[in-house]
């Protein structure tokens, strides 16, 4: 705490007495503000990868965040970090949904992360899968977003993000014909929101990362049988020649959700390492 009873660190030194008048202009000057200061959000598959960092980073810049999984005992790490309410959700359940949005009351930030990666070509995916895919990672999206909207434009304002995917409508990729046929669909409705909620005041984009080293990526790599192979395919893909972190598409998620972005909505933003280039 700075001398003048800031709750932030110094960035710079003082010079000379504070002027009490002006307060604000002191807080601006002297203190690490958040960018998020103030503001309110709830995330999806907060409990791993990607939507962990995501959640951290959000709270870490002031917001006061609502941190959803369906996997409560991972989420239950996060218990206790300043900023982080954490509850269980699945996103498939559409009466957890809106009785979530019913409990919390204002809303600025929606941080749609939850996505299934189902590997197959299209001969290789059941109908069932189709629908499985389609349920995760498309419909949840719309059933959080009816579920959340209004609140936001009650208010005149807010930000959503969605998880979508460079193997979308952007990129095409071997073996991932029902994951990219899904994030085509959210990069759709992402715009469709935007289009139509531009006048409230709500922006609305969404993020089409590349290969991020998160656990679930990990996890195929080890569940394909030569995890030295899959990694150097995977590597093969990204012109960068490394894999992604989950706080570079973290980045890009707070930047979307922050006031820093107002003119920003219905954008896909590339978080690829130049793969879609
Ligand atoms: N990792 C990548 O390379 C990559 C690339 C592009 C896009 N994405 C997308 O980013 C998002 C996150 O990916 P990741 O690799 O960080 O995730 P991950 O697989 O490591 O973690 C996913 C989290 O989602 C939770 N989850 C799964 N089903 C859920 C459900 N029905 N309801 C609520 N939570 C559920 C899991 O418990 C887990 O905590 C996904 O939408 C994914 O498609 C990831």
């Amino acid at each position: 705490m700075c001398g003048s009873g800031c709750p932030g660190g110094w960035l710079r030194p003082h010079i000379g007495p504070v002027p009490t008048r002006r307060t604000t202009l002191h807080l601006r000057l002297c203190c690490d503000m958040g960018r998020l200061d103030g503001k309110v959000a709830v995330t999806t598959a907060a409990a791993q990868g990607i939507g962990r960092a995501t959640t951290e980073t959000f709270a870490r810049e002031g917001a006061r965040v609502i941190a959803t999984d369906i996997n409560y005992e991972k989420l239950k790490e996060l218990e206790g970090v300043p900023g982080i309410e954490i509850r269980k959700l699945d996103v498939t359940d559409n009466e957890a949904i809106k009785a979530l949005a019913a409990e919390i009351g204002h809303i600025d930030i929606l941080f749609n992360c939850a996505g299934f990666v189902f590997h197959g070509t299209i001969l290789e995916t059941a109908e069932k899968d189709f629908d499985f895919v389609m349920n995760v990672n498309v419909k949840s999206m719309f059933n959080m977003i009816k579920a959340f909207l209004p609140k936001m434009m009650e208010k005149k304002s807010g930000s959503i993000v969605n998880m979508a995917s460079i193997v979308s409508s952007i990129k095409g990729t071997v073996n991932r014909c029902i994951y990219g046929t899904s994030k085509a669909a959210v990069i759709g409705m992402t715009k469709s929101v935007a289009c139509d909620f531009i006048k409230d005041g709500i922006r609305c984009n969404s993020i089409t990362p590349g290969t991020i080293d998160t656990p679930s990526l990990r996890q195929r790599m080890a569940a394909s049988g030569d995890e030295e192979k899959s990694l150097k395919f995977f590597l093969s893909r990204q012109p960068s020649g490394r894999l992604g972190t989950a706080q570079e598409v973290a980045n890009i998620a707070l930047f979307l959700a922050s006031d820093e972005a107002s003119f920003v909505t219905g954008a896909e933003y590339r978080v690829d390492g130049g793969w879609g280039i």
